[in-house]
C-alpha cells in the first residue's frame, strides 16, 4: 500500500490557501505571511496601519501572493472596509491569524537591590502613574481587536468551508475553515514580561481562544491560538538591547538556561514550521488548542525578566 499520504509534501501542503493576517507587517505576522506564500499559498492579505510595514513583507515574499490592506483592529469601521476589500479579491479566506498587538507600558515594579520589594507608597505611585488610557489600549488592541477581527471575516471563513468537497468514506476530508489567536506565554506566566495590562490581555486572548472555539465549533469553525515565548521583533526587541543580544539571539547559548531552558530565542524557521503545520492538512486536528512555542521558558517559573 502507498505511503505517500505520510509524506511532508502531503502533510504540511499549504498550497491554494487563502490567508488574512493582522500585524502582518512586522515581527511574527510578516513569517506567517512569508512562510505561507513560500510554501504555495494563492493569496495572503497582510492588515495592519503601517503601509510602508506591510509592503516590506510584500516585497520579501514571491511576487503577487502577499496583498497589503491597511487596517486599524481597534476600528469597526476599518475592520469592515479591510473585510470589503478581502472579500472584493477571494471567495473566501481558509485562515485567519488574528495576531496584531501591542506591549504596551511595561510596568515592571522596582525592586531593592536586595531583591526585596520597595515601599508600598512608592509602587503605588509607580504604577499609578500610568494613565488609565494606556492600560486600556492595550486590553482594546489585543483583545477587543482580535474578538473583532474574528466577527469581521466569519462570512469568508464560512465560505471556505462551503468549498469543501463532500465527505468520502476513508478518505481524508481537508481542514475545516481556522482562526489562530496570537496569545503569549505572558497569559500563563505572572512574571513575564512585567506589566499588568499585557499579561491579563494575554489571559484574555489565550481565554478567547476557549470560547469562541466553543461558540464557532457549531459552525465547523475551528479556532486555536498561539503562545509564544520570546522571538525577536518590534515589540521585544528591547529586552534583545538591554541585554546585548545579537543575531536575534536565535544562536544557543544567547539566554541562560534559567530564563530560557533551551537557551535561546525563538527562530524564523521554529515560528514558520508551527504556522505551515497550523495552516497543513495534518493541522486539521487542532480545535480549541494552544499552541506553546517558548523553549520551555514558561516552565521555568522566571524571577527575570
Ligand atoms: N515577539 C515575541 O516575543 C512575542 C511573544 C509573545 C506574543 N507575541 C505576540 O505576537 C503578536 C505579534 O507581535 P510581534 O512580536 O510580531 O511584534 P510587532 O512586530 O510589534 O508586531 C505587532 C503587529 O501588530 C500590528 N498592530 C498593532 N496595533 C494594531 C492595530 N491597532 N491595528 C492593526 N494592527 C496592529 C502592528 O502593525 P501596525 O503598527 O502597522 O499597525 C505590528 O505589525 C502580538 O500579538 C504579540 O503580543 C509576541
Amino acid at each position: 500500500m502507498s505511503q505517500s499520504h505520510l509524506h511532508a509534501s502531503n502533510l504540511f501542503s499549504v498550497e491554494g490557501r487563502v490567508a488574512v493576517i493582522t500585524g502582518g507587517g512586522s515581527g511574527l505576522g510578516s513569517i506567517m505571511a512569508r512562510a505561507l506564500a513560500i510554501n504555495g499559498a494563492a493569496k495572503v492579505f497582510v492588515l495592519g496601519r503601517r503601509e510602508n510595514a506591510l509592503q516590506e513583507t510584500v516585497a520579501r515574499s514571491p511576487p503577487g501572493v502577499v496583498i497589503p490592506i491597511q487596517c486599524d483592529v481597534t476600528s469597526k469601521e476599518s475592520l469592515e472596509a479591510a473585510y470589503q476589500a478581502v472579500k472584493s479579491q477571494t471567495t473566501h479566506v481558509d485562515i485567519l491569524f488574528a495576531n496584531g498587538g501591542i506591549l504596551g507600558p511595561l510596568m515592571r515594579p522596582r525592586q531593592n537591590e536586595d531583591g526585596t520589594p520597595i515601599p508600598l507608597s512608592e509602587l503605588r505611585d509607580e504604577l499609578f502613574n500610568v494613565p488609565m488610557e494606556e492600560f486600556t489600549n492595550v486590553l482594546n488592541v489585543n483583545v477587543t481587536g482580535a474578538y473583532y477581527t474574528v466577527l469581521a471575516f466569519l462570512p469568508l471563513l464560512e465560505a471556505a468551508n462551503k468549498r469543501r468537497q463532500a465527505t468520502k468514506p476513508g478518505v481524508l476530508s481537508p481542514p475545516t475553515a481556522q482562526v489562530v489567536i496570537t496569545s503569549s506565554i505572558a497569559g500563563f506566566n505572572r512574571n513575564v514580561p512585567f506589566s499588568y495590562a499585557y499579561n491579563t490581555s494575554k489571559a484574555a486572548a489565550t481565554h478567547l481562544v476557549k470560547v469562541l472555539s466553543t461558540t464557532l465549533s457549531g459552525y465547523d469553525i475551528r479556532v486555536n491560538g498561539i503562545a509564544p515565548g520570546l522571538y525577536l521583533s518590534e515589540m521585544s526587541n528591547n529586552v534583545f538591547e538591554e541585554k546585548g543580544i545579537q543575531s536575534g539571539g536565535v544562536t544557543e547559548g544567547s539566554f541562560p538556561k534559567e530564563m530560557i531552558p533551551i537557551r535561546r530565542g525563538g527562530s524564523e524557521e521554529d515560528f514558520a514550521g508551527l504556522v505551515v503545520w497550523m495552516a497543513s492538512a495534518s493541522g486539521g486536528y487542532l480545535s480549541g488548542a494552544m499552541m506553546l512555542t517558548d523553549g520551555g521558558r514558561v516552565s521555568v517559573v522566571p524571577n527575570t525578566y
